[in-house]
C-alpha cells in the first residue's frame, strides 16, 4: 500500500498546534518502528496512525470524529474494504483520556507511538505549544514542580500536565519496544525539570 497520497491529503487538514501534521508523521513514523517487531498488519496500523487525529478541532471527541472522516477517506481512496473497520477501531480507542486497551495489536501499537509522541523532547515542546495555545500559564505560579499537597491543574498549568498525564503514561504502555524507547525519553524529561528548577531557585 502506498501511503504517500494519503499524507498528502491529511497534511493539508491537519494544523491544530500541537496535533498538526508534524505529530501525525511522528506517529507514523514510530508505529512503522514498532509494528515492524510485531506481527501486525502494516497497512491497517499505518492508516490509522495517519487518519488518527483527522477529526480534531471540531468541537467534538475528536476519536469518533476521526473515525467518521477516515472512513470517508478510505473508501474514497479504494482502501481494501475488510481492513477499514480495523482501522476505524483503533482509531476509535486511541485515546488515553478513554483509559480503554484496544484488543488488537494494531490498535495497541497506535496508542503506544501516540503516548511516545507525548514524552521527551518531543512531547515537552508539545505540551508548551498546546498550553500556550490554550492560554495556560507554563507553570503553577507558587508550586512549579508539584511539590506540595494541591490539585493539579493541567487545564490552567502546562507543567502540571507532567504529572497529571505525561509520568502516567509509561503505564500504559503495550509493546517492549515502546517500554524501552520511553525510558530516555523519560529521564531526559526528569533532567528538564532538575534544569528548570535550578534556573528558577537561582532567581532567589
Ligand atoms: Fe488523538
Ligand atoms: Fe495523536
Amino acid at each position: 500500500m502506498d501511503f504517500e497520497k494519503l499524507k498528502e491529503e491529511v497534511a493539508k487538514k491537519m494544523n491544530a498546534p500541537g496535533h498538526d501534521f508534524l505529530h501525525v508523521v511522528r506517529v507514523y513514523n514510530l508505529a512503522k518502528k514498532i509494528g515492524r517487531n510485531e506481527n501486525c498488519d502494516m497497512d491497517i496500523l499505518l492508516a490509522a496512525s495517519l487518519l488518527h487525529d483527522i477529526g480534531r478541532g471540531e468541537g467534538v471527541e475528536h476519536s469518533k470524529k476521526s473515525v467518521e472522516i477516515a472512513g470517508e477517506i478510505l473508501r474514497k481512496i479504494d482502501f481494501p474494504e475488510e481492513k477499514i473497520r480495523d482501522v476505524l477501531y483503533a482509531i476509535s480507542l486511541h485515546r488515553y483520556r478513554d483509559g480503554i486497551t484496544p484488543h488488537t495489536l494494531e490498535g495497541k501499537i497506535l496508542q503506544d507511538a501516540d503516548r511516545l509522541d507525548a514524552i521527551g523532547a518531543i512531547g515537552i515542546i508539545r505540551c508548551f505549544t498546546y498550553g500556550g495555545a490554550h492560554g495556560r500559564m507554563d507553570y503553577h505560579p507558587e508550586d512549579p514542580f508539584f511539590e506540595t499537597p494541591r490539585r493539579l491543574e493541567g487545564d490552567r498549568y502546562s507543567l502540571d500536565h507532567f504529572y497529571d498525564k505525561l509520568f502516567k503514561l509509561k503505564n500504559t504502555l503495550h509493546t517492549e519496544m515502546a517500554r524501552k524507547i520511553a525510558e530516555g525519553r523519560y529521564e531526559f524529561m526528569r533532567e528538564f525539570l532538575r534544569r528548570l528548577k535550578d534556573e528558577i531557585d537561582s532567581q532567589s
